[in-house]
């Protein structure tokens, strides 16, 4: 089957693509003193010569002060970390890449060097991590406020630098979908409740202070999933009415490209809704909402990423289902994580047409930013 689909141009207000393929954003946590620097910019930079349309980069964190659980995490504030990133951004372009940061606050979660975090100052909707999982203080109105600010800065200063487009991380569980989740959000505020919608109002909030930040014409994408690393089970919404209570008011309020993250791309989001030729996630925030979608999840790869951090490597697989869904115009764009960790010529070798060379991803290149 052609690939070709994969190589048609997309635009979207002032950001246009060359194709389809994007980038996942994925955390390396080598960010010294939390400033992206050569090596981060020669990674980037070799992505984009390789022909991917668009990098997301890794999450970056706003100005809060445990917005990050591990010390690698490069910040997206302070001069220092805005100059390293505008570095990164230059070498993407002049490679002829376009590139936005993925902006980040990891909320209460852990990680294995989370004990870095200054403890009294995590943050999290309720004090949770999830449920019966206590950590940090929960959210004054004052914090989310402040919250809310340095979303809209860090965005503001992504278009300063240049940034083709801003991605908000509001998935797997982070700060941001702490709040959307019923399992870590009990607020009895304007905050919480006991539906998405009165969950969704945070999200919205940011939502609304980044666009006003930087404007009309400038694209704002929202990453959002039904998984958290808290429950892999847990979902924001069971049913397609509850996905448009959750996702059409985060579109009103400024959201143009939903950015839906699941394991596998080809899962349907409700396999007990006949007639959608199962759409996966992206499909149907797309048909609910009418925003243009990125999907994700082990494209041309036998397994998904959740081993990989425990070592376990994956074979390279077939692209005919994504292919299939793309002919649909099921979603708008793909985004691809593990084979661009391992293969920075990954989308010209896809775009070649020479997928007998593709490698799959092999997890001890984790280990190197290369
Ligand atoms: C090493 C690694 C780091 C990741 N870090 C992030 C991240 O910072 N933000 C995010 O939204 N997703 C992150 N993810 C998830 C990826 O963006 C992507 O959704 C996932 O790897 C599935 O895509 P794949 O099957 O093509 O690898 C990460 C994944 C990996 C493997």
């Amino acid at each position: 089957m052609s690939t070709q689909i994969l190589f048609q141009p997309f635009s979207l207000k002032s950001l246009s693509l060359k194709n389809r393929i994007v980038m996942a954003p994925m955390t390396r946590a080598m960010a010294k003193d939390g400033i992206p620097g050569a090596a981060q910019a020669e990674y980037y930079r070799r992505r984009a010569a390789g022909g991917v349309g668009l990098i997301l980069t890794e999450g970056t964190v706003i100005d809060r002060p445990a917005s990050r659980n591990d010390p690698g995490i490069p910040f997206f504030h302070g001069e220092a970390a805005l100059a390293g990133w505008d570095a990164v951004a230059k070498s993407v372009h002049a490679a002829g890449g376009k590139i936005g940061p993925q902006i980040w606050h990891t909320g209460s979660t852990r990680s294995s060097r989370s004990q870095s975090q200054p403890e009294d100052l995590v943050e999290s909707p309720s004090g949770l991590v999830g449920p019966d999982d206590p950590r940090g203080k929960a959210m004054t109105e004052e914090d989310i406020a402040d919250t809310v600010a340095a979303f809209a800065s860090a965005a503001a200063n992504a278009k300063r630098l240049g940034f083709d487009i801003v991605e908000l991380h509001g998935a797997h569980g982070y700060l941001i979908d702490q709040f959307f989740w019923e399992g870590s959000n009990k607020r009895t505020d304007a905050f919480g409740g006991a539906t998405i919608a009165e969950r969704s109002r945070f999200a919205a909030e940011a939502v609304r202070a980044v666009r006003a930040a930087v404007g009309a014409d400038f694209p704002l994408s929202l990453r959002v999933s039904q998984w958290k690393q808290q429950d892999y089970a847990a979902r924001n919404a069971s049913t397609p009415d509850e996905m448009t209570a959750w996702l059409l008011p985060l579109v009103e309020a400024g959201v143009d490209i939903l950015h839906c993250s699941q394991r596998r791309f080809w899962t349907p989001e409700f396999p007990e809704i006949d007639g959608d030729a199962g759409l996966n996630f992206a499909g149907w925030a797309k048909k609910l909402t009418g925003a243009a979608t990125i999907s994700v999840g082990s494209v041309g790869l036998s397994s998904d990423f959740f081993g990989a951090f425990g070592g376990q490597g994956s074979e390279s697989a077939s692209f005919d289902n994504l292919i299939e869904r793309m002919e649909r115009q099921e979603f708008d764009l793909i985004a691809v994580g593990r084979p661009l960790i391992s293969d920075a010529e990954w989308t010209a070798k896809v775009s070649g047409g020479k997928l007998e060379e593709l490698g799959g991803f092999n997890a001890a290149d984790l280990a190197v930013l290369a």
